[in-house]
């Protein structure tokens, strides 16, 4: 890798790494794409991020996105550091848990927010009156393995930008015009 582009690698991935630390960090909300008819977009809260950049996030099991990442796993991630000016879109693999320790473990911290896994009907179902709630989670986890990186620092002096991909257990990546 350049000089420029190792540096542009680290000054992205050690914001990522900050997410998990710091409550605000602007890269606690992003923005998840999954594949249906149409590309699907929305906000998601990261609730954590690994050493390998691996992406945790919750959701209802009964979500359209749930069954859209069942389809394909390929999804993308985009997250944007106002103060900073530096754009992240990733190309990843997501998985859906449903079971096992890491389960169990966020389970626990999902039940303190019930309402948001509980509603009777499933996530966009047409309703006649307010949300109806029962007693068990429809809970899942979200994780998604970035395979490429996309990082743009946007600067008046001239703008940066680099592409990362994972190959051989190792992150490279090289300069592209902005
Ligand atoms: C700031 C913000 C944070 C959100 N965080 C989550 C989240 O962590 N998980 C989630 O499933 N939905 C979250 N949502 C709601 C989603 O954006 C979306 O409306 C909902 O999950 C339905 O998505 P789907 O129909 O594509 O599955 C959030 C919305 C906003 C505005």
């Amino acid at each position: 890798m350049n000089n420029q582009a190792a540096t542009l690698w680290k000054k992205a991935t050690n914001e990522l790494l900050k997410v998990e630390l710091q409550t605000h960090h602007p890269f606690r909300y992003v923005a998840l794409n999954t594949h249906s008819d149409f590309p699907e977009c929305r906000w998601v809260v990261t609730r954590a991020i690994n050493d390998n950049y691996h992406f945790l996030f919750y959701t209802d099991s009964r979500a359209p996105k749930v069954r859209q990442i069942l389809e394909n796993e390929k999804v993308g991630i985009t997250c944007y550091h106002p103060e900073l000016k530096l754009q992240i879109r990733i190309k990843g693999l997501a998985q859906v848990i449903q079971s096992g320790p890491l389960f169990e473990q966020h389970l626990a911290v999902a039940k303190n927010h019930p309402t948001d896994y509980t509603s009777i009907h499933a996530p966009g179902t047409e309703l006649a009156g307010p949300a109806v709630h029962k007693e068990d989670l429809d809970f899942s986890l979200i994780c998604v393995m970035p395979i490429a990186f996309d990082v743009l620092l946007l600067n008046s002096g001239g703008h940066l930008r680099a592409q990362y991909k994972y190959a051989k257990d190792e992150w490279t990546g090289f300069l592209v015009t902005p």
